[in-house]
């Protein structure tokens, strides 16, 4: 098969695999980190197929969906590509990056050897923060049982990956040991400058839910808008009445 078509054919095999995936590692999931990785990829003179095809393969077998084996998903990708019968060169290049993309607790440090790899760990990352990493943080949790806060228990800096396999915990612990680490792990130029806004988005979202949950006077940007919807509709009233 030529590179265009092993592209299609693995995307239309990965949409399939995860189009029912409820934990934030749907087929969306991996159409928005092919996107953010190859507009990466494009600023850093990348080598957009094995960028693309290890966006589109890096989470087919998860280790967080196989019992903590992390051979799994370079299995999974190394069997479909050779299905495909892709370059040798191409398909180990994907698998080294699909082995090494994850994050692996706040304590350990992953370095891509490749800029395709740091490309894809970047596009990957982006998807974690921001809005749709709080919406992907919450159907995670809610998908494996998780409780949304527990005020009494303290995030978790892992210094290993084991123990970071291991980790449960609250969703809101998931901001402190991950997601606020992001930013500044970012490898790329325009991964970091990418980013900063998501980043920003993440505090502020905890500023509001801390306030809330509180009960702290702050008024919160739902009442603002009802009030705002009910001042519209009482002046229209007038007008009418
Ligand atoms: P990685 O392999 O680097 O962890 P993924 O693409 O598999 O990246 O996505 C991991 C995402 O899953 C996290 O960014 C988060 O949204 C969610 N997630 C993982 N662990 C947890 C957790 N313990 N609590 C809430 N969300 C989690
Ligand atoms: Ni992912």
């Amino acid at each position: 098969m030529i590179d265009a078509e092993i592209l299609t054919v693995t995307a239309e095999h990965v949409q399939k695999l995860l189009s029912q995936d409820s934990s934030g590692h749907d087929w969306w999931h991996i159409d928005r980190v092919r996107r953010n990785s190859m507009r990466i990829a494009r600023d850093e003179g990348a080598d957009l197929i094995v960028t693309e095809l290890a966006a589109l393969l890096h989470d087919i077998a998860d280790w967080k969906f196989h019992e903590g084996d992390e051979s799994a998903g370079p299995r999974a990708a190394r069997h479909w590509l050779n299905q495909c019968q892709a370059r040798p060169a191409v398909i180990e290049h994907v698998c080294e990056i699909i082995a090494t993309v994850s994050f692996k607790g706040a304590g350990v440090v992953t370095e891509m050897r490749s800029v395709e790899g740091r490309c894809v760990q970047d596009g990957d990352r982006l998807d974690a923060m921001g809005a749709i990493g709080i919406a992907r943080a919450f159907a995670f949790g809610g998908h494996f049982g998780r409780t949304m806060h527990e005020p009494e228990s303290a995030p978790l800096m892992h210094q290993t990956f084991a123990a970071y396999k291991q980790k449960g915990g609250p969703t809101i612990n998931h901001f402190y040991e991950k997601l606020l680490l992001l930013k500044d792990r970012m490898q790329t130029t325009t991964g970091k400058r990418l980013a900063v806004e998501r980043h920003r988005f993440m505090e502020k979202f905890l500023e509001q839910f801390f306030a809330e949950w509180n009960g702290s006077p702050l008024t919160s940007v739902r009442h603002a808008i009802d009030d705002t919807v009910r001042i519209k509709n009482a002046s229209h009233d007038d007008e009418c009445g």
